[in-house]
Protein backbone atom coordinates (compact mmCIF):
# COMPACT_ATOMS: atom_id res chain seq x y z
CA UNK A 1 0.00 0.00 0.00
CA UNK A 2 1.80 3.27 -1.03
CA UNK A 3 2.28 5.78 1.92
CA UNK A 4 -0.17 8.17 1.92
CA UNK A 5 1.75 11.44 3.95
CA UNK A 6 -0.45 13.89 6.07
CA UNK A 7 2.12 15.77 7.85
CA UNK A 8 3.28 18.32 5.73
CA UNK A 9 2.82 21.02 8.75
CA UNK A 10 5.45 19.08 10.49
CA UNK A 11 7.68 19.15 6.80
CA UNK A 12 6.96 19.31 3.58
CA UNK A 13 7.99 16.62 0.74
CA UNK A 14 10.31 18.11 -0.86
CA UNK A 15 10.44 18.52 -4.62
CA UNK A 16 13.27 16.74 -6.88
CA UNK A 17 13.99 20.52 -8.09
CA UNK A 18 14.40 21.58 -4.59
CA UNK A 19 17.02 18.34 -3.80
CA UNK A 20 18.55 18.68 -7.09
CA UNK A 21 19.62 22.38 -6.29
CA UNK A 22 20.99 21.21 -3.52
CA UNK A 23 22.60 18.55 -4.34
CA UNK A 24 24.31 20.74 -7.31
CA UNK A 25 25.88 23.50 -5.25
CA UNK A 26 27.80 20.21 -3.32
CA UNK A 27 28.95 18.56 -6.96
CA UNK A 28 29.41 21.89 -9.13
CA UNK A 29 30.55 24.69 -6.50
CA UNK A 30 30.44 23.71 -2.54
CA UNK A 31 32.49 26.93 -1.90
CA UNK A 32 31.86 29.75 1.29
CA UNK A 33 29.54 32.01 0.27
CA UNK A 34 32.61 34.66 1.70
CA UNK A 35 33.28 38.33 0.12
CA UNK A 36 35.46 35.33 -1.78
CA UNK A 37 38.03 36.93 -4.74
CA UNK A 38 37.20 33.39 -6.25
CA UNK A 39 34.51 32.66 -9.12
CA UNK A 40 32.78 29.64 -6.99
CA UNK A 41 32.93 31.88 -3.72
CA UNK A 42 31.09 35.20 -5.62
CA UNK A 43 29.72 32.87 -7.72
CA UNK A 44 27.90 31.23 -4.06
CA UNK A 45 27.42 34.39 -2.14
CA UNK A 46 25.60 35.72 -5.54
CA UNK A 47 22.90 32.94 -5.46
CA UNK A 48 22.61 33.30 -1.61
CA UNK A 49 21.48 37.15 -1.77
CA UNK A 50 19.60 36.05 -5.05
CA UNK A 51 17.64 33.38 -2.61
CA UNK A 52 17.05 36.53 -0.10
CA UNK A 53 15.43 38.05 -2.94
CA UNK A 54 13.27 35.10 -3.76
CA UNK A 55 12.00 34.67 0.10
CA UNK A 56 11.01 38.32 -0.05
CA UNK A 57 9.22 37.63 -3.26
CA UNK A 58 6.89 35.40 -1.25
CA UNK A 59 5.55 37.94 1.45
CA UNK A 60 5.71 40.91 -1.04
CA UNK A 61 8.49 42.97 1.00
CA UNK A 62 10.24 45.67 -0.79
CA UNK A 63 13.85 47.11 -0.42
CA UNK A 64 13.16 48.30 3.24
CA UNK A 65 13.30 45.04 4.39
CA UNK A 66 15.86 42.33 4.63
CA UNK A 67 16.31 38.71 5.11
CA UNK A 68 18.39 37.25 8.06
CA UNK A 69 19.35 33.81 7.35
CA UNK A 70 18.64 31.15 10.20
CA UNK A 71 18.45 27.12 10.75
CA UNK A 72 14.38 28.02 11.36
CA UNK A 73 11.40 29.35 11.92
CA UNK A 74 12.20 28.58 16.29
CA UNK A 75 15.82 29.98 15.65
CA UNK A 76 14.94 32.90 13.85
CA UNK A 77 12.31 33.75 16.91
CA UNK A 78 15.07 33.25 19.49
CA UNK A 79 17.25 36.00 17.40
CA UNK A 80 14.88 38.33 17.50
CA UNK A 81 14.00 37.91 21.33
CA UNK A 82 17.54 37.92 22.23
CA UNK A 83 18.48 40.68 19.92
CA UNK A 84 16.18 43.20 21.01
CA UNK A 85 17.19 43.70 24.29
CA UNK A 86 18.68 46.99 25.22
CA UNK A 87 22.51 46.38 26.44
CA UNK A 88 25.49 48.18 27.31
CA UNK A 89 26.71 46.11 24.12
CA UNK A 90 25.26 48.84 21.87
CA UNK A 91 22.50 46.95 20.76
CA UNK A 92 19.13 46.21 21.35
CA UNK A 93 15.50 47.91 21.12
CA UNK A 94 13.46 47.86 24.65
CA UNK A 95 14.36 47.20 28.27
CA UNK A 96 14.28 43.60 29.39
CA UNK A 97 11.31 44.32 31.92
CA UNK A 98 9.09 46.09 29.05
CA UNK A 99 5.79 44.20 28.22
CA UNK A 100 5.85 41.56 25.54
CA UNK A 101 2.62 39.96 24.57
CA UNK A 102 2.51 36.71 22.44
CA UNK A 103 -0.96 35.06 21.77
CA UNK A 104 -2.15 31.28 23.32
CA UNK A 105 -2.31 30.23 19.79
CA UNK A 106 1.07 30.03 19.47
CA UNK A 107 3.47 27.50 18.85
CA UNK A 108 6.29 27.02 21.72
CA UNK A 109 8.83 28.65 19.22
CA UNK A 110 7.11 31.73 19.52
CA UNK A 111 6.32 31.29 23.47
CA UNK A 112 9.46 30.31 24.82
CA UNK A 113 11.98 32.52 23.57
CA UNK A 114 10.83 35.15 24.99
CA UNK A 115 9.67 33.81 28.23
CA UNK A 116 13.47 33.17 28.56
CA UNK A 117 14.94 36.59 28.11
CA UNK A 118 11.75 38.92 28.86
CA UNK A 119 10.61 39.62 32.28
CA UNK A 120 6.92 40.16 31.50
CA UNK A 121 5.78 38.28 29.01
CA UNK A 122 2.14 38.31 28.74
CA UNK A 123 0.20 34.74 26.46
CA UNK A 124 -3.01 36.16 25.91
CA UNK A 125 -6.01 35.08 25.77
CA UNK A 126 -7.24 38.37 25.04
CA UNK A 127 -5.48 40.56 22.84
CA UNK A 128 -7.84 43.68 22.96
CA UNK A 129 -7.40 43.80 26.46
CA UNK A 130 -3.65 42.49 26.75
CA UNK A 131 -1.80 44.26 24.20
CA UNK A 132 -2.20 47.95 25.75
CA UNK A 133 1.24 49.11 26.95
CA UNK A 134 2.85 46.34 24.80
CA UNK A 135 5.91 47.09 23.47
CA UNK A 136 6.37 44.21 21.31
CA UNK A 137 3.69 42.05 19.88
CA UNK A 138 4.59 38.68 18.87
CA UNK A 139 2.06 36.32 17.29
CA UNK A 140 1.46 33.12 15.86
CA UNK A 141 0.32 33.76 11.88
CA UNK A 142 -1.31 30.42 10.81
CA UNK A 143 -1.95 27.89 14.32
CA UNK A 144 0.02 24.85 13.46
CA UNK A 145 -2.81 22.77 15.14
CA UNK A 146 -5.51 24.55 13.12
CA UNK A 147 -5.13 25.96 10.40
CA UNK A 148 -6.60 29.12 11.32
CA UNK A 149 -5.38 32.11 9.76
CA UNK A 150 -5.03 34.42 12.39
CA UNK A 151 -2.49 37.26 10.77
CA UNK A 152 -5.34 39.59 10.91
CA UNK A 153 -5.18 40.12 14.49
CA UNK A 154 -1.52 41.64 14.18
CA UNK A 155 -2.75 44.44 11.62
CA UNK A 156 -5.53 45.37 14.40
CA UNK A 157 -2.49 45.60 17.00
CA UNK A 158 -0.63 48.09 14.70
CA UNK A 159 -3.57 50.34 14.40
CA UNK A 160 -3.33 50.48 18.12
CA UNK A 161 0.29 50.36 18.59
CA UNK A 162 2.09 52.42 16.23
CA UNK A 163 5.17 52.64 17.73
CA UNK A 164 5.82 49.06 18.86
CA UNK A 165 7.95 46.10 17.25
CA UNK A 166 5.54 43.46 15.77
CA UNK A 167 6.38 40.39 14.84
CA UNK A 168 4.57 37.06 13.37
CA UNK A 169 5.26 33.49 13.30
CA UNK A 170 4.95 32.85 9.81
CA UNK A 171 6.07 29.04 10.01
CA UNK A 172 2.83 27.87 8.64
CA UNK A 173 2.36 30.53 6.22
CA UNK A 174 4.57 32.00 4.70
CA UNK A 175 5.00 29.78 1.02
CA UNK A 176 1.34 28.70 1.78
CA UNK A 177 -0.81 31.83 1.65
CA UNK A 178 -0.39 35.20 0.01
CA UNK A 179 1.18 37.43 2.55
CA UNK A 180 1.70 41.17 1.99
CA UNK A 181 4.36 42.15 4.88
CA UNK A 182 3.54 45.97 4.59
CA UNK A 183 -0.14 45.44 4.39
CA UNK A 184 -0.03 43.32 7.94
CA UNK A 185 2.40 46.31 9.03
CA UNK A 186 4.76 43.89 10.77
CA UNK A 187 8.90 44.58 11.44
CA UNK A 188 9.24 40.80 11.11
CA UNK A 189 7.84 37.51 9.67
CA UNK A 190 9.37 34.21 10.58
CA UNK A 191 10.14 31.06 8.56
CA UNK A 192 11.03 27.89 7.97
CA UNK A 193 11.84 26.61 4.62
CA UNK A 194 11.72 22.87 5.10
CA UNK A 195 7.71 23.70 5.58
CA UNK A 196 7.47 24.90 1.97
CA UNK A 197 9.68 22.24 0.19
CA UNK A 198 13.49 23.43 0.79
CA UNK A 199 16.18 21.20 2.37
CA UNK A 200 15.93 20.92 6.32
CA UNK A 201 18.01 23.43 7.91
CA UNK A 202 17.50 27.07 6.70
CA UNK A 203 14.93 29.53 7.72
CA UNK A 204 15.10 32.94 8.54
CA UNK A 205 13.50 36.40 8.96
CA UNK A 206 11.85 39.06 6.90
CA UNK A 207 12.35 41.58 8.73
CA UNK A 208 12.94 45.85 8.41
CA UNK A 209 16.11 46.41 7.79
CA UNK A 210 16.16 49.64 10.18
CA UNK A 211 15.00 46.67 12.87
CA UNK A 212 17.79 44.45 12.11
CA UNK A 213 20.39 46.99 12.29
CA UNK A 214 20.17 47.13 16.01
CA UNK A 215 19.50 43.39 16.85
CA UNK A 216 22.39 41.67 18.94
CA UNK A 217 23.78 38.90 16.67
CA UNK A 218 22.91 35.57 18.37
CA UNK A 219 25.85 34.32 17.22
CA UNK A 220 29.28 35.65 17.32
CA UNK A 221 32.03 34.59 15.22
CA UNK A 222 32.91 33.93 11.83
CA UNK A 223 31.44 36.38 8.93
CA UNK A 224 30.03 38.93 11.56
CA UNK A 225 32.95 41.77 11.37
CA UNK A 226 34.65 43.62 9.54
CA UNK A 227 37.59 43.72 11.85
CA UNK A 228 39.10 41.91 15.49
CA UNK A 229 41.39 43.18 17.88
CA UNK A 230 42.82 42.05 20.75
CA UNK A 231 41.49 44.84 22.67
CA UNK A 232 38.21 46.88 22.13
CA UNK A 233 35.26 46.27 20.50
CA UNK A 234 35.14 44.69 17.08
CA UNK A 235 34.40 46.37 14.02
CA UNK A 236 30.92 44.74 12.81
CA UNK A 237 30.14 44.17 9.52
CA UNK A 238 26.80 45.42 8.02
CA UNK A 239 23.35 43.24 7.94
CA UNK A 240 22.42 40.95 6.91
CA UNK A 241 25.94 38.54 7.63
CA UNK A 242 26.34 40.55 11.19
CA UNK A 243 23.11 38.36 12.24
CA UNK A 244 25.05 35.29 10.08
CA UNK A 245 27.62 34.28 12.65
CA UNK A 246 29.47 31.07 10.80
CA UNK A 247 29.47 29.41 7.61
CA UNK A 248 25.55 28.98 6.27
CA UNK A 249 23.70 26.10 4.89
CA UNK A 250 24.34 27.31 1.38
CA UNK A 251 23.48 23.85 -0.44
CA UNK A 252 19.87 24.43 1.44
CA UNK A 253 19.55 27.83 0.66
CA UNK A 254 20.20 27.13 -3.08
CA UNK A 255 17.57 24.72 -2.70
CA UNK A 256 14.94 27.22 -0.87
CA UNK A 257 15.65 29.37 -3.68
CA UNK A 258 13.96 26.94 -5.77
CA UNK A 259 11.47 26.13 -3.47
CA UNK A 260 10.78 29.99 -2.63
CA UNK A 261 9.64 30.06 -6.49
CA UNK A 262 7.68 26.75 -6.83
CA UNK A 263 5.54 27.93 -3.96
CA UNK A 264 5.35 31.78 -5.24
CA UNK A 265 3.84 29.88 -7.93
CA UNK A 266 1.15 27.59 -5.76
CA UNK A 267 -0.14 30.25 -3.34
CA UNK A 268 -3.47 29.79 -5.35
CA UNK A 269 -4.07 25.69 -4.95
CA UNK A 270 -7.27 24.78 -4.16
CA UNK A 271 -7.76 23.35 -0.86
CA UNK A 272 -11.33 22.62 -0.82
CA UNK A 273 -11.24 19.13 -0.97
CA UNK A 274 -10.08 18.81 2.45
CA UNK A 275 -12.96 20.37 3.79
CA UNK A 276 -15.13 17.71 2.09
CA UNK A 277 -12.65 15.20 3.85
CA UNK A 278 -13.50 16.42 7.41
CA UNK A 279 -17.03 16.67 6.06
CA UNK A 280 -16.81 13.03 5.84
CA UNK A 281 -14.67 12.01 8.53
CA UNK A 282 -17.45 13.94 11.06
CA UNK A 283 -20.12 11.36 9.48
CA UNK A 284 -17.93 8.55 11.17
CA UNK A 285 -19.22 7.87 14.33
CA UNK A 286 -16.76 8.51 17.04
CA UNK A 287 -14.61 10.99 15.25
CA UNK A 288 -14.76 14.57 16.12
CA UNK A 289 -13.63 16.93 13.99
CA UNK A 290 -11.92 20.15 15.94
CA UNK A 291 -10.74 22.19 13.30
CA UNK A 292 -10.51 22.11 9.67
CA UNK A 293 -9.18 24.96 7.70
CA UNK A 294 -7.53 25.31 4.76
CA UNK A 295 -5.29 22.18 4.66
CA UNK A 296 -5.51 20.78 8.20
CA UNK A 297 -7.96 19.26 9.91
CA UNK A 298 -7.45 18.24 13.77
CA UNK A 299 -9.37 15.66 15.21
CA UNK A 300 -9.95 13.01 17.87
CA UNK A 301 -11.16 9.08 17.94
CA UNK A 302 -13.53 9.11 20.74
CA UNK A 303 -11.98 6.30 23.56
CA UNK A 304 -8.87 5.71 21.64
CA UNK A 305 -5.77 7.70 22.22
CA UNK A 306 -4.32 10.07 19.84
CA UNK A 307 -0.85 8.38 19.67
CA UNK A 308 -2.70 5.29 19.12
CA UNK A 309 -4.91 7.02 16.50
CA UNK A 310 -1.05 7.95 14.83
CA UNK A 311 -0.09 4.39 15.47
CA UNK A 312 -2.89 2.84 13.84
CA UNK A 313 -3.30 4.72 10.56
CA UNK A 314 0.86 4.32 10.44
CA UNK A 315 0.01 0.41 10.49
CA UNK A 316 -2.43 1.80 7.24
CA UNK A 317 0.66 3.87 5.83
CA UNK A 318 -0.63 6.89 6.92
CA UNK A 319 1.27 9.59 8.30
CA UNK A 320 0.20 11.92 10.60
CA UNK A 321 1.16 13.79 13.67
CA UNK A 322 -0.73 13.25 17.48
CA UNK A 323 0.09 14.35 20.63
CA UNK A 324 0.26 18.56 22.13
CA UNK A 325 1.76 19.63 18.46
CA UNK A 326 4.42 21.82 20.48
CA UNK A 327 0.99 24.09 21.28
CA UNK A 328 0.19 22.76 24.65
CA UNK A 329 -0.89 25.89 26.09
CA UNK A 330 -3.18 26.64 23.01
CA UNK A 331 -4.60 22.36 23.48
CA UNK A 332 -5.14 23.22 27.04
CA UNK A 333 -6.81 26.71 26.73
CA UNK A 334 -9.26 24.76 24.16
CA UNK A 335 -9.85 22.19 26.53
CA UNK A 336 -8.90 19.83 23.92
CA UNK A 337 -5.74 17.98 25.10
CA UNK A 338 -3.95 15.76 22.63
CA UNK A 339 -4.97 15.59 19.37
CA UNK A 340 -4.50 14.14 15.52
CA UNK A 341 -3.90 16.42 12.93
CA UNK A 342 -3.62 15.97 9.42
CA UNK A 343 -2.15 18.55 7.06
CA UNK A 344 -2.47 18.27 3.32
CA UNK A 345 0.23 20.00 1.04
CA UNK A 346 -0.76 20.77 -2.66
CA UNK A 347 0.73 17.12 -3.93
CA UNK A 348 -2.35 15.25 -1.93
CA UNK A 349 -5.60 14.16 -3.54
CA UNK A 350 -8.73 13.20 -2.76
CA UNK A 351 -7.83 10.29 -2.54
CA UNK A 352 -5.60 10.80 0.31
CA UNK A 353 -8.55 11.79 2.27
CA UNK A 354 -10.47 8.49 1.17
CA UNK A 355 -7.59 6.20 2.55
CA UNK A 356 -8.26 8.80 5.56
CA UNK A 357 -11.63 8.33 5.89
CA UNK A 358 -11.71 4.40 5.62
CA UNK A 359 -8.82 3.82 7.98
CA UNK A 360 -10.32 5.99 10.74
CA UNK A 361 -13.82 3.88 10.00
CA UNK A 362 -12.24 0.61 11.06
CA UNK A 363 -10.12 2.12 13.95
CA UNK A 364 -12.67 1.77 16.73
CA UNK A 365 -13.81 -2.09 15.95
CA UNK A 366 -10.11 -3.06 15.88
CA UNK A 367 -9.43 -1.16 19.15
CA UNK A 368 -12.61 -3.14 20.43
CA UNK A 369 -15.01 -0.34 20.97
CA UNK A 370 -18.55 -0.90 19.66
N1 LIG B 1 5.95 22.82 14.11
C1 LIG B 1 5.83 21.55 13.47
C2 LIG B 1 4.45 20.99 13.59
O1 LIG B 1 3.52 21.68 13.90
C3 LIG B 1 6.88 20.59 13.85
O2 LIG B 1 4.30 19.81 13.36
Amino acid sequence: MREVYLDNAATMIKSEAAVQAETDFYHEVNANPLRGLYKKSVQAKTEVDACREAVKRLVLADDSYTVIFTKNATEALNLVANGLILGDDGFGVVEQDAKVVVDIESHHSNILPWMQRFKNVVVSKDLAQDITGASVVSLVAVSNVTGEDLSGRIREARMRLPEAILGLDGAQMVGHSKIDIKALGVDYIAFSGHKFGAPMGVGGLVIKKTLAEKLRPLCFGGGIVDSVSEAGEPNFANIPERLEGGTLPTGAIYGLKVAAKEALENLDFDFSFVSDVAQEMSKNTGVKVLAANDSFIAFQVEGVHPHDVAQFLAEENISVRAGWLCAEPFLRFKGWGPVVRASFSRYNTADDGERLVSSLKKIRGAMGIK
